[in-house]
């Protein structure tokens, strides 16, 4: 399937306060060899003084002075995010705010950890059925709004970072995409919304009554993971979304030259491309210095990958997510 997208420019915000496996050590009853050899984290940049939109928005700058476009240019701003800094506006309009890109519509999506590629397949199919003829994707989380830091379970495995990229037509290329959910209700990985200011009409033990038994040991301040049910779904949903990509556009995995999987455990990430047969040497990971930055992970190795000079001309690459919600999804881009 040709009509393909092209990657004008890229860009990524990593905060400057890094914390390591060992400062968790201090507080948490854990170790940097235990963290390494379960994860492969080593250490994660964590934002302490900004909104997460900020991050985004440095980003966002990078990827448009690269792709040498004017903000105005932009018709679509697609945010992926699952910690907005307000209900409304969405992450997107306080982004096309701060970036002065006057003409463009604005949408957030949350897709979890999946967010950028779902964010990438909405690009091309806008880009594809409207007048639309750029499209910025920015990828923002700061999962240390939402951390426990007191639970060593997920506390050592979240970064806070974003990154950008400017999304354009190219007709000629392959391209290919194959996106889905399951529909998890929130009881193997969530986090909740909190609400503050409640109006007297409310009846709050009815609605956790309607929640039901199961949220009751559930602390809705945090997120919540079953880390291992976790495990076992991405294990078997990264593999299944690259080979049902390649599938539609009669490609076979070991077409692939670069994997970009989401950047959640390094130990997720051998055993998936061990079942696709697809060498490490094509995988790129940076997990270990930004630990798992949710949707903000596929777009921040995009970014290292085309600043390093590592994109060529007609390479296939592929990104490859899951995520809450329990989402999934791989989209294949010819460069
Ligand atoms: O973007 C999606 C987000 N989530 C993920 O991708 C997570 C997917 N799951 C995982 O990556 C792994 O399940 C974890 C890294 C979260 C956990 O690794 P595991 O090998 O599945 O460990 P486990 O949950 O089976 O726990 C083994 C032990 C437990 O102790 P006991 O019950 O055996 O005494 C945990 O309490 O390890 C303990 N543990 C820790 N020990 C030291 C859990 N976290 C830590 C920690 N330091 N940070």
């Amino acid at each position: 399937m040709a009509k393909g997208i092209k990657f004008l420019g890229t860009g990524s915000y990593v905060p400057d306060f890094i914390v390591t496996n060992d400062m968790f050590a201090e507080f948490l009853e854990t170790s940097d060899e235990w963290i390494s050899t379960r994860t492969g984290i080593k250490s994660r940049p964590i934002n302490t003084d900004k909104p997460n939109y900020y991050m985004g928005v440095q980003a966002a700058k990078k990827a448009i002075e690269q792709s040498e476009i004017s903000p105005l240019d932009i018709g679509l701003i697609i945010v992926t995010t699952v910690n907005p800094d307000f209900y409304f506006p969405s992450m997107s309009c306080l982004i096309q705010h701060n970036i002065g890109a006057d003409n463009a519509m604005a949408i957030d999506v949350n897709a979890a950890c999946t967010g950028f590629i779902y964010g990438v397949d909405m690009a091309r199919r806008y880009l594809y059925t409207d007048d639309i003829d750029y499209v910025l994707v920015v990828s923002s989380e700061m999962l240390s709004n939402q951390v426990n830091y007191a639970d060593r379970s997920t506390a050592v495995l979240f970064g806070d970072g974003a990154a950008a990229t400017i999304i354009a037509r190219d007709e000629n290329k392959l391209y290919s995409s194959f996106l889905g959910a399951k529909g998890e209700d929130g009881t193997l990985l969530s986090c909740r919304v909190k609400y503050v200011n409640t109006s007297p009409y409310k009846n709050e033990e009815a609605i956790e009554e309607f929640l039901g038994d199961k949220f009751k040991d559930i602390n809705p301040d945090f997120i919540h993971m079953n880390g291992r049910e976790v495990y076992k779904f991405a294990v078997d949903a990264l593999p299944n979304s690259v080979s049902k990509a390649c599938e539609k556009v009669g490609i076979s995995p070991d077409d692939i030259d670069v994997l970009i999987p989401h950047q959640a455990n390094l130990r997720i990430i051998e055993k998936a491309v061990s079942n696709l047969k697809i060498p490490m040497e094509k995988v790129f990971v940076n997990l270990e210095k930004h630990g798992n930055t949710s949707s903000a992970s596929i777009p921040t190795c995009l970014d290292e990958m085309n600043r390093k000079g590592l994109l060529k001309e007609n390479q296939k690459l592929c990104f490859v997510g899951f995520g809450g919600g329990f989402t999934y999804g791989a989209v294949i881009v010819e460069l």
